[in-house]
């Protein structure tokens, strides 16, 4: 249903309230999301089913929603958005987490709000979202046992934060239906390199760990069961500025038949 011009007045002041997006976002008549990355532009190299009725998705590391809302857009009978539950849960190096920990609680309750609660959730009213869930995990606590299985299992741009990121890929293995599959995308600079390496870069600021050449993600995927990998894609994410670039490799895991 169209939205009354007061109601695209008040969506536009609640977006305009939130200081921290990372998702651009069409909410429609002329509302946009403030965000760094208009992932719109990129969807292409994801391959991702022109339509998913009847899937069940989860989509892992979903910030302010983009892929989420899109997947619902496509039809997902359900989309499980998983985000952590604060920003104190990333897997931060001890040096950052001394950091953070100077903050008062009141800064960090800010920060909790502004970028891991509230964007999501103006989206999800922007787009009179219906069927997309978030619930606050992380990677590592992902267990098919509470979740049940999915249809499509989703995670974009996040096994760079996470410090384990095999046992990571394991846990959404676990959550992936003997059927169905999952579709993984990861910053490397390592694209050009033919042998499975990784490299560490917790000397980075914040919450880096590993940076693995596609051929060292194809490799773990293969050791947690994933038997077969396609719609291999290799782009370069920039942000709205065009100042920052980021090569990207995408792939789609599928399980043991
Ligand atoms: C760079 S953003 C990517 C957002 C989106 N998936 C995309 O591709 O545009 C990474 C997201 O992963 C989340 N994240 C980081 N570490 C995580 C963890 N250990 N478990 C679950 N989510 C995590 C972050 O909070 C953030 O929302």
């Amino acid at each position: 249903m169209p939205r009354t011009p007061e109601q695209t007045a008040a969506l536009r002041a609640k977006v305009a309230q939130i200081q921290s997006w990372y998702h651009r976002i069409d909410l429609g008549e002329g509302v946009e999301t403030p965000g760094h990355f208009r992932m719109a532009d990129y969807l292409r190299h994801y391959h991702f089913p022109e339509r998913m009725d009847g899937m069940r998705v989860l989509d892992v590391g979903a910030s302010t929603g983009f892929f989420a809302y899109e997947f619902e857009r496509r039809g997902a009978a359900e989309v499980v958005a998983v985000e952590l539950p604060s920003w104190e849960a990333h897997d931060w190096t001890p040096r950052y987490r001394a950091e953070l920990q100077q903050k008062s609680l009141n800064e960090r309750q800010n920060v909790d709000r502004e970028v891991m609660v509230d964007g999501f959730t103006v989206v999800g009213e922007g787009l009179g979202s219906k069927r997309v869930k978030r619930i606050w995990k992380a990677i590592y606590d992902l267990r098919a046992a509470d979740l049940g299985t999915f249809d499509l299992v989703f995670s974009g741009a996040m096994l760079m934060h996470v410090r384990d990121p095999i046992l990571g890929i394991q846990r959404m293995r676990e959550c992936c239906k003997p059927d169905g599959r999952l579709i993984v995308s990861i910053s490397t600079t390592l694209a050009d390199q033919k042998d499975p390496v990784a490299r560490f870069v917790g000397e980075w600021n914040q919450c880096n760990w590993w940076q693995m050449s596609p051929a060292c993600l194809d490799a773990v995927l293969h050791c947690c069961d994933f038997t077969h990998i396609d719609h291999r894609a290799h782009y370069t994410l920039q942000d709205v500025t065009g100042q920052f670039h980021d090569p990207t490799y995408v792939c789609h895991a599928f399980p043991r038949q």
